[in-house]
C-alpha cells in the first residue's frame, strides 16, 4: 500500500487521468467519486486496493473502561444504515459480473477500446454517479449520491432482502446452503488499537452482520470480504471491488519490492522515449518491470551482484515477456561497466534490511551513479528512514551533504497536519519543468553535482521509507563554497 503522508505529484496525476472526481487524500487513503469503468480503475498502478465505500465517519471515541459501550459503537458502523448495504451489495454483484468479463491481464488498452469498454460498463451499471472511496489504495464505493431516503417500514427486513437475493443468485453470493458467506478484515491503529485487538473488533462486527443480515461467517473462502479500518483519523468500512489487490501484477512471478512503490519511483523518473534507464541494484527487477511496462520506448539495464537475485529477475522478465527489452548484468553498483554520462535515468531500491546489507557505503554508490549519469539526468532512490536521516544532515552531512534548504523535511515534505488541513490536497513539488530548472539553480547540490528535487515518505507496511529524486546539474552551475 502506498499509504502515505506525501503522494508524489504523479500519483495525483494518475488520479486525475483516471477520471476520479472529488478526490480527497487522507492518511493513506484516497476517497473519490467516479464514473470511470472497471478497465480504467484496474489500471491504477499506484493503488494497492480499490474498495466500495460503505461508511466513513470520524474516529470512534474510546472512553476508558467502557468496553461494552464501545462494542455497540463498533457494531453501529455496520448496522446503522442497512439500506446502504443493500445498495452496496447490489453494486458489488454487478461489478463481480463485469470483472469476470474483463481480460485477466489488463495491459494498456487501445484508447478507443478502453472508451468502448467504459461505455458498456457504465451503461450496465446504470449508475449516474457512484460515490467511490478509494482507500490507500484501498478504494470503496458509497451509496448513490441522489438516493432518496427510504422509509424502513415499507421495506422487507434486510435479512429477508439478502436471503431472497441469495436464493435468486445461487453462485454469485451464496454457498450451497443458500447462505451468503463473508469474512471481516480489520485494521486498527492509534487509540483503538490500545484497547482492542483486531480479532476482537472483527468478531464484534461479524456477530453484528450475522444478526442483521443472516449471513454466515466463512474465514477460508467467503464470497464477500468486508474491510474495516479504524484509527485516530477515521473509521471506514468498505468492500473490495476486485478479487485480487490492484497491486498484484499478473506478470510478476517472484515478488520483490512492492509493485506500487516501484511504479511510483518509475513515474517520478521522467522516462523519455529512447532514454537509457538503469537499476544498478535491481534484485528481482521489479522497478525495471514496472517501468518497461508503462514506458516501453526506453532501454532498460539492470545490475546486481547476486546470482540468485539475477536468476529471479530473469524469471520475472520471461513471465512478463520483457526479455528483449531489459538487459541484466552481473556487476557491482560501485564498478559499473558503463561509460561516464551514458545513462539518462537511474532508479534504485537501496538495500537496508537484514537480507541485503549495504556492503559498500552510500558514498561509493552515489559516486558511481553520479559518474554514469548524464547532465540533466534523474536519479530516484528508495532509502530507509535511517539512511535518509543520515543523508539529511546527520552523521554524513559534513562529508557529503550540504545542509541546504532543499534537503530538509520542512522544505520538501509538508507536515501531515497541513495535509489534513487542506484535505490533503497540497502540491509539495513545483509544477513545471521551468520551475524545476529554477529550483535546481537555486539549490546547492547534496552530493557532487546532484541536486535534490523531491522527497516523499512512503509506507512499506511495517516500515517507512523515503523516495528521493535528484537531478544532475552541470559542474559549471555549482557555486563555489564561500
Ligand atoms: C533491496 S534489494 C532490491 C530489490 C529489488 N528492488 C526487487 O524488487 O527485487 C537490493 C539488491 O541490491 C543488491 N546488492 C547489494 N549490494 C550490491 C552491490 N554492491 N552492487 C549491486 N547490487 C548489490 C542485492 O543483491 C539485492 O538484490
Amino acid at each position: 500500500m502506498l499509504s502515505y503522508l506525501n503522494r508524489p505529484r504523479k500519483i495525483r496525476r494518475e488520479a486525475q487521468n483516471s477520471g476520479l472526481l472529488q478526490v480527497e487524500y487522507i492518511s493513506g487513503k484516497v476517497f473519490f467519486t467516479t464514473n470511470a469503468g472497471l478497465t480504467m480503475l484496474k489500471q491504477l498502478k499506484s493503488a494497492e486496493r480499490l474498495f466500495l465505500l460503505l461508511k466513513r465517519q470520524p474516529p470512534l471515541i474510546i472512553p476508558s473502561g467502557r468496553k461494552g459501550k464501545i462494542f455497540n459503537e463498533i457494531q453501529r458502523l455496520v448496522t446503522e444504515d442497512p439500506m446502504c448495504w443493500v445498495h452496496a451489495i447490489s453494486i458489488w454483484r454487478s461489478l463481480l459480473e463485469l470483472e469476470e468479463k474483463l481480460p485477466l491481464e489488463v495491459s494498456k488498452p487501445h484508447k478507443r477500446t478502453a472508451r468502448e469498454n467504459e461505455n458498456i460498463i457504465t451503461k450496465k451499471l446504470k449508475i449516474e454517479q457512484t460515490l467511490v472511496m478509494l482507500g490507500d489504495t484501498e478504494c470503496q464505493l458509497e451509496k448513490q449520491k441522489n438516493d432518496k431516503p427510504q422509509e424502513h417500514e415499507n421495506l422487507k427486513t434486510e435479512k429477508e432482502n439478502f436471503q431472497e437475493e441469495s436464493e435468486n443468485d445461487g453462485e454469485k453470493g451464496a454457498d450451497h446452503q443458500g447462505q451468503f458467506t463473508f469474512r471481516v478484515s480489520c485494521r486498527c491503529s492509534g487509540t483503538i488499537a490500545k484497547t482492542f485487538t483486531t480479532e476482537e473488533v472483527g468478531r464484534v462486527i461479524g456477530i453484528a452482520l450475522i444478526k442483521q443480515f443472516g449471513w454466515k461467517a466463512d474465514l477460508r473462502n467467503p464470497k464477500l470480504e468486508i474491510f474495516i479500518h479504524l484509527n485516530d483519523i477515521y473509521s471506514v468500512v468498505g468492500i473490495p471491488v476486485f478479487r485480487l489487490p490492484l497491486a498484484s501484477r499478473a506478470y510478476i512471478k517472484v515478488a520483490g519490492l512492492r509493485s506500487t512503490i516501484a511504479w511510483t519511483m518509475a513515474s517520478l523518473a521522467e522516462i523519455n522515449v529512447g532514454a537509457v534507464v538503469l537499476d544498478p541494484m535491481c534484485g528481482l527487477g521489479t522497478i525495471l518491470l514496472e517501468a518497461a511496462k508503462e514506458w516501453p520506448n526506453a532501454y532498460y539495464l539492470g545490475a546486481d551482484v547476486s546470482d540468485s537475485q539475477l536468476s529471479g529477475a530473469c524469471d520475472n522478465l520471461k513471465s512478463a515477456g520483457l526479455v528483449d527489452r531489459i538487459e541484466l548484468l552481473k556487476f557491482s553498483v560501485t564498478e559499473l561497466p558503463l561509460l561516464s554520462k551514458s545513462v539518462d535515468v537511474i532508479i534504485s531500491d537501496i538495500p537496508f534490511g537484514k537480507k541485503f546489507k549495504l556492503g559498500k557505503d552510500i558514498k561509493s554508490i552515489l559516486h558511481e551513479m553520479e559518474r554514469v549519469l548524464c547532465v540533466g539526468g534523474t536519479i530516484v532512490l528508495l532509502l530507509s528512514e535511517e539512511l535518509h536521516r543520515n543523508l539529511q544532515g546527520g552523521k554524513e552531512s559534513n562529508v557529503l551533504w550540504n545542509s541546504s534548504k532543499a534537503n530538509t523535511d520542512e522544505f520538501k515534505i509538508p507536515k501531515f497536519v497541513n495535509d489534513q488541513e487542506n484535505n490533503g490536497i497540497q502540491e509539495n513539488v513545483s509544477s513545471s519543468s521551468e520551475d524545476h530548472r529554477q529550483e535546481c539553480l537555486d539549490q546547492e547540490p547534496i552530493f557532487g553535482t546532484l541536486v535534490q528535487m523531491e522527497s516523499h515518505k512512503v509506507s512499506l507496511g511495517r516500515t517507512e521509507a523515503f523516495i528521493l529524486k535528484y537531478k544532475k546539474i552541470h559542474a559549471s552551475g555549482l557555486q563555489q563554497p564561500s
